[in-house]
């Protein structure tokens, strides 16, 4: 059983993931209205991983009995000035995820909760990959300078990560 604040700390993440998946649909339609067609589609493929991240909290409160409120999720930045201030936005949102679930795994160590810290460890692992791909993205932007994302998106198709049609949506 959860204790109460662990449930409490949990469901906050599901909006937190949330808002992580709001805050890139955001960025994937600002690299759209640039004609980034690439670009987009990687941060619409991270948008749809976040709301998977906050289905994979939702179910976990299910299965262990949990009470699941579904809390407001804040509206996220909606301009930008460049690419590289959106790429650079979206790193801080990863570094600010990885200390949420930092902040989750040491609550569930003070409460000697190993089903949660065990559950939690596919996240802590989940952000070191997420942090360092955006980090990798943004370093690239950089190197490239201001006027050759074409050669970006080009590095991009290359890694597989991501495909022209990244949208599932549009599958
Ligand atoms: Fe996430
Ligand atoms: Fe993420």
């Amino acid at each position: 059983m959860l204790t109460k604040d662990l449930a409490v700390a949990i469901n906050d993440q599901v909006v937190n993931e949330l808002y992580s998946s709001n805050a890139y649909l955001a960025v994937a339609t600002y690299m759209d209205t640039l004609g980034l067609k690439v670009l987009a589609g990687f941060f619409f493929q991270q948008s749809s991983e976040e709301r998977g991240h906050a289905l994979k909290l939702l179910h976990y409160l299910m299965s262990v009995g949990a009470t699941v409120t579904i809390g407001t999720v804040p509206a996220p930045r909606g301009t930008f000035e460049s690419v590289e201030d959106a790429i650079q936005h979206s790193l801080n949102q990863e570094i600010t995820v990885t200390n949420q679930i930092n902040a989750l795994m040491g609550l569930a160590h003070k409460h000697d909760d190993y089903a949660t810290a065990s559950f939690l460890k596919w996240f802590v692992d989940e952000q070191v990959e997420e942090q360092a791909s955006m980090n990798d993205l943004l370093l690239l932007v950089k190197n490239a300078g201001p006027h050759n994302f074409l050669l970006v998106e080009d590095r991009l198709l290359k890694t597989g990560k991501v495909s022209l049609a990244a949208d599932p949506e549009a599958e």
